[in-house]
């Protein structure tokens, strides 16, 4: 079983957790935590006794895999201490805030011989090869648009003059980064890099994006992608074929995917699907592929190309609609 400490004690990391309980191949061990007393909460709830307030430390120890859910903005320099150290990292998205500190990671964990994923629904889930299957009996598909648009718990904060890390570009965070990399993803999975690239955003007065857009032209169709944190999306995403409709109900978790053909007959592709279960996708096929390097070695390379293509675009579109993360600093 993989011996696993995690960095970050919010929900994400509970979630992550609990999901990844459910098959039984990782192990929680210890937790990182900056605070003492919030590391020690956290773990004993969680059955360990192990926290560490510093990232060396545990970087020393003997766990085998670290799950990263920090703010943006400490996925790259945490996971080269952990690499460093020759420990597998399976990191929250996005996985690092640049395309060339991703490649520089990539490089690292292959140098140490140990695998370095980003903890992304998308690419664990069994609805992906679903969904790829559907996308064959749509006929010729002209166009899709994938909408990631949920209305922030944090936005009431927000409102009333706090500052939440998420609406705080000092994190490398903002919607794009938080929900729109969900639409980039199966666009790239599905259809590759595009062609062109254009994109806008609304800036809230923190100077994060809380809503945008993004066109992706293809030489055969042409892809939207639009992402709010400031409303809630309620008729989903949709990919247009010329022989029918697929509508996928969450972009993020795949689930309530459905054919409409264009005779007016459906089909139910996928219903819905636990958030804890779709969370332990992630773990279980991380401690495969880190069990089974050889046997995983296709669909590691995927994880690692696909996270790569992703970043590749979401800075492409960060440039169009100028996102910047003036204080970030890139690590190489
Ligand atoms: N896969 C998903 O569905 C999903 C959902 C939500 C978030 N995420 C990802 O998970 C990551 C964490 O998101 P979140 O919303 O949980 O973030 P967050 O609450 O702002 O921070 C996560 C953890 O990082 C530590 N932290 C907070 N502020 C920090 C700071 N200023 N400096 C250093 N550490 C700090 C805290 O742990 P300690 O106080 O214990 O140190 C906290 O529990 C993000 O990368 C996000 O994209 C993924």
């Amino acid at each position: 079983m993989l011996k696993y400490a995690v960095i970050g004690t919010s929900w994400i990391t509970q979630s992550f957790i609990d999901g990844a309980k459910l098959d039984n191949k990782m192990q929680l061990s210890a937790v990182y935590s900056r605070s003492e007393e919030k590391g020690r909460e956290f773990a004993l709830r969680n059955g360990v006794d192990r926290v560490f307030t510093s990232l060396e430390e545990l970087a020393g120890s003997d766990v085998d895999a670290v799950y990263i859910a920090s703010p943006n903005s400490f996925h790259a320099t945490q996971s080269e201490i952990m690499l460093n150290a020759g420990k597998h990292v399976l990191c929250e998205k996005p996985i690092t805030v640049t395309p060339d500190e991703l490649v520089y990671l990539q490089n690292l964990a292959k140098k140490n011989s140990v695998i370095y994923a980003e903890a992304i629904m998308h690419m664990y889930n069994p609805a992906r090869g679903l969904l790829a299957k559907a996308m064959e009996r749509i006929g010729r598909i002209t166009s899709a648009h994938f909408d990631f648009s949920q209305l922030s718990s944090k936005y009431p904060a927000y409102k009333n003059g706090e500052l939440p890390n998420i609406f705080n570009p000092v994190f490398a965070t903002g919607c794009l980064e938080d929900l729109g990399i969900y639409c980039v993803y199966p666009a790239v999975d599905y259809f590759g890099m595009p062609k062109e690239i254009s994109a806008l955003s609304y800036f809230m007065e923190s100077g994060a994006d809380g809503c945008g857009s993004a066109a992706l032209r293809y030489d055969d169709k042409h892809v939207t992608l639009t992402y709010s944190k400031l409303g809630q999306n309620r008729l989903g995403s949709q990919i247009f074929g010329d022989a029918g409709t697929i509508t996928i109900g969450s972009i993020s978790q795949f689930t309530d995917i459905n054919i409409v053909f264009n005779d007016g007959t459906s089909e139910k592709i996928i219903g819905d699907v636990p958030k804890e279960r779709l969370m332990g996708n992630e773990a279980s096929l991380f401690a495969d592929i880190v069990a089974d390097p050889d046997g995983y070695s296709d669909f590691y390379n995927e994880l690692c190309d696909t996270a790569l293509k992703t970043s590749r675009i979401m800075a492409e579109i960060r440039k169009h609609a100028g996102i910047r993360f003036d204080e970030y600093k890139e690590i190489k």
